[in-house]
């Protein structure tokens, strides 16, 4: 600063210094002599900085440069009260400099600040002093120390000061305080509600929009909320908001109400103060864009609660809100939409809203431009859409689906999520699905799968199960790669997300291909890991493990151990034997592959006739057999092109010939289930006398099979010598084919059993039959019997 100080005084005046100009001429003296011990020169040498700062910025910056404000500083606290007098004009007058915050801040001025607050009470000390702390209030670490030192007190007292700018510049400085939590409950505490909104009445509009701002900011705070109400806050605004006079004010007033109308404790202000009536007079009467968006979003927090929307309802605000929907001001469109949506948890206004017209605008909305207007209105038709399908139909007709699909491409996640969302909604009627996925819907969504936030992904897989509930809906998420980020969900730390996803899943398991693409991305072992464990599984995991499995019956019987009457065996079935609960059941063609091992052998079934194709793929498969085959290199070719096919099995599907044409026609089902027993005892080894079990050799038998046909896996007709469980598979596949009632149990040690429902006539009244009970078929020592299940027999027959 050493340059500045001679620069400065070079232009001293008999102006700039009046009354000093004689003794001094340079203002470098005049700063020197407030260090001055003599009150006298103090005096003169205060007074004659006041007048030189008030000439100007540049003086007030040569005034700063020569380092005027410690000493003023200090002087603010001279007992002469003219001297203090001075040095706080002086430094009231410095303060509109830039630096000069930084200065006080660096002369720790804060405390001295405060304490004058209190101390003082001359006018115009405390105009200097509240402007001071006005300025240094919005540094984040002096605000601290305001509050720190009392200071928030001391500044609520002097808004009930007479002095106008003393209270402007008290409720700046409580304005910028209360941008802090702590400061902002304090108001409340330190009973500075009512001062506040005195300040309403004062006719200065500068002041009264620093006091609104300020209430804006405290009343999002519920105790400051209940104190507003007792201080009769409503009764104050609404005053207010008649007076014509400060119409500017009145959208930031609203506002304040706004606030104050969220909690339940407002209800009955609402009728007391009929503050209803007055917004919706405002929202019908205003010429004022932006006080009508302040007073309908007003409404909408109104409208939050139950009671409060029926009161709406009353007062035909759907009326008002489809209304507003034709003015063009982006702020009022998206308030109107919001609190349609809002309004829309009153099942009646839903309808209400049809029938005014109310919903085509509101699609017309979702191609705005602006990214909230879209939001609001996609919002608005995700609560008109919900479980009301005449709605769904409108937005459907006004062309909703592809201007809701164009949203799922915008950059606002609340938006996708609305319009994802309304897009479940309509999707849920069959009659509108088919547009919505040829409109692109699922290329749309699948994307938001992996990257979008929680709530986002929720309302995406929402969309997705409700557009998945048909085939044609499942291929096209199959088509966009849904299907691996969808299974990822299934491993979310969330349980929402989880048991959103698995719900999903559950859909789209309803089918074949769907189920077998998320078995192989292992959407099984995941849902059986979560099925194990009782904290991350959910009402929709067990539901879609079992849609899984239900699709995969080789899975499910070699997991499960159990194939009810509805699971129906058909051509591909194998049994690999039991596998343990979380790990993989292996695929058929990768069993093909392996060399002939020791293992039990796995048993297919196949009932194609034979086919000459489908035995050379086979064949073809298996290099020991294709070393000696004549085949030539553009044949192996050719075949190692088309998939694996399962042996045929022709001596199955003359068993089905068969069956179909000796059981069928038999009248009565015991006589079915019995002739079917037979008929797989014979085709196995017949009947075994329990006590020559052991000379049964199946085992041999079945190695023979194995190394006749080099393959692991026998299709099932081909087994001369079977036991229970072959014989058991048999039963149920040959049952599933001509359509007996049968399901098929897996116990322990190799023992499987089929359990038939029968009722058997009554033996005193001819043609009364008994409830049906549940049997248990032998098909191994007595072919044809059928056991009760609870007999002892059964019981043996079922174990070891
Ligand atoms: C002080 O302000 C007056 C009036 O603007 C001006 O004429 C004078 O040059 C200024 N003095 C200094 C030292 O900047
Ligand atoms: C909407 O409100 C914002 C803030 O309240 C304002 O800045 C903007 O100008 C308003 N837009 C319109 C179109 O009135
Ligand atoms: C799921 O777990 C329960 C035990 O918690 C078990 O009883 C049930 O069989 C399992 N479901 C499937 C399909 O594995
Ligand atoms: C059943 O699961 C097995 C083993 O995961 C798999 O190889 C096979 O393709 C599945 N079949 C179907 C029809 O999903
Ligand atoms: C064998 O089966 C395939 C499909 O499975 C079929 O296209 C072909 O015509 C069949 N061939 C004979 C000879 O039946
Ligand atoms: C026999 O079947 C009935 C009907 O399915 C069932 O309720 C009962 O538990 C079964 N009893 C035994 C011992 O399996």
């Amino acid at each position: 600063t050493g340059k500045k100080t001679k620069k400065s005084p070079e232009t001293p005046t008999n102006d700039a210094f009046d009354s000093l100009s004689i003794e001094t001429k340079q203002a470098a003296t005049v700063v020197l002599m407030l260090n001055s011990p003599e009150e006298e020169v103090l005096l003169k040498a205060s007074e004659a900085i006041l007048r030189f700062a008030e000439k100007g910025d540049v003086n007030r910056s040569s005034l700063l440069s020569l380092g005027a404000l410690e000493p003023l500083l200090s002087l603010i606290s001279h007992e002469d009260k003219l001297i203090r007098k001075n040095a706080f004009m002086a430094l009231g007058s410095l303060a509109s400099h830039g630096d000069v915050k930084l200065l006080l801040k660096k002369n720790d001025a804060v405390p001295q600040m405060v304490a004058k607050l209190s101390h003082e009470d001359d006018v115009v000390i405390l105009e200097c002093a509240t402007l001071c702390l006005a300025l240094l209030s919005t540094d984040f670490g002096c605000k601290v120390q305001i509050f720190d030192n009392k200071g928030m007190e001391a500044l609520i007292r002097l808004l009930t000061n007479p002095h106008p700018n003393i209270k402007k510049n008290s409720v700046e400085c409580i304005y910028n305080l209360v941008q802090d939590s702590q400061s902002l409950v304090a108001v409340c505490k330190l009973k500075g509600i009512s001062p506040l909104l005195e300040l309403l009445h004062t006719d200065v509009p500068a002041i009264q929009d620093v006091a609104l701002h300020t209430l804006e900011c405290i009343t999002v705070d519920r105790e400051t909320q209940a104190a507003f109400r007792m201080e009769k806050g409503f009764d104050i605004i609404l005053e207010f908001l008649t007076n014509q006079k400060y119409s500017d004010l009145h959208a930031l007033a609203l506002k304040v109400v706004c606030n104050c109308l969220g909690d339940s404790g407002s209800v009955p202000v609402i009728e007391e103060t009929g503050v209803l009536e007055k917004l919706l007079q405002f929202v019908v009467t205003s010429n004022l864009h932006e006080v009508q968006a302040s007073a309908i979003k007003a409404i909408s927090r109104v409208a939050r609660s139950c009671e409060n929307r029926k009161i709406l309802q009353d007062k035909d605000v759907e009326k008002v809100l489809v209304d507003l929907l034709a003015v063009e001001n982006s702020n009022i469109s998206s308030a109107a939409c919001q609190t349609v949506a809002v309004m829309s948890e009153n099942l009646a206004s839903r309808d209400t809203f049809r029938h005014l017209d109310g919903i085509m605008p509101i699609v017309q909305l979702l191609n705005s431009e602006n990214a909230e207007v879209q939001e609001a209105a996609a919002q608005a038709l995700s609560s008109l859409t919900t479980g009301n399908q005449p709605n769904a139909q409108v937005v459907d007709d006004a062309k909703g689906d592809v201007l809701l699909i164009r949203c799922l491409q915008s950059g606002n996640p609340n938006a996708v999520a609305h319009a994802a969302i309304t897009l479940a909604n309509m999707a849920s009627h069959e009659s509108l699905r088919d547009s919505i996925l040829s409109h692109g819907a699922m290329q749309a969504l699948v994307p938001h799968l992996q990257y979008g936030e929680k709530h986002l992904i929720i309302s995406i897989t929402q969309a997705v199960a409700s557009l998945a509930c048909d085939a044609e809906g499942r291929m096209e998420f199959r088509n966009t790669g849904g299907l691996p980020p969808l299974i990822k969900l299934l491993l979310s730390n969330d349980a929402e997300v989880r048991r959103n996803g698995c719900w999903a899943v559950s859909v789209c398991a309803s089918d074949e291909p769907t189920a077998t693409e998320m078995c192989k991305l292992g959407a099984l072992e995941i849902l059986q890991e979560l099925n194990l464990s009782t904290s991350r599984k959910n009402k929709f995991s067990e539901l879609a493990l079992q849609k899984l499995l239900d699709n995969n019956l080789s899975v499910k019987y070699s997991l499960t151990g159990h194939l009810s009457p509805s699971d129906i065996i058909t051509d591909g079935f194998y049994d690999p034997g039991q596998v343990q609960v979380g790990h993989r059941v292996p695929a058929l063609e990768d069993l093909s592959k392996q060399a002939v091992n020791q293992h039990r052998p796995v048993i297919a079934v196949n009932g194609k006739p034979h086919n000459l194709t489908s035995s050379k793929a086979l064949r073809n498969k298996r290099p020991s057999f294709f070393l000696y085959s004549e085949e030539n290199q553009k044949d192996r070719k050719e075949s190692e092109r088309q998939p694996w096919t399962l042996p045929c099995d022709v001596a199955f599907h003359n068993m089905v010939t068969e069956a179909a044409k000796t059981i069928l026609p038999l009248q009565d089902d015991t006589e079915q289930y019995r002739a079917l027993a037979k008929l797989v005892s014979d085709a196995m080894g017949g009947a075994v006398n329990p006590d020559e079990l052991h000379n049964f050799l199946f085992e041999l038998h079945l190695s023979e099979l194995k190394h006749k046909h080099q393959s692991n896996i026998i299709p099932i007709g081909r087994i001369r010598k079977g036991t229970y469980y072959h014989r058991a598979m048999l039963f149920k596949a040959l049952a599933d084919r001509i359509g007996l009632v049968c399901s098929l149990v897996r116990g322990s040690y190799n023992r499987a059993w089929n359990e038939v429902f029968v009722s058997r006539a009554s033996s005193g009244v001819p043609g009364y039959f008994h409830k049906p009970q549940s049997y248990i078929v032998d098909l191994m020592h007595d072919p044809g019997n059928l056991m009760r299940n609870d007999s002892l027999e059964a019981a043996q027959y079922q174990s070891i």
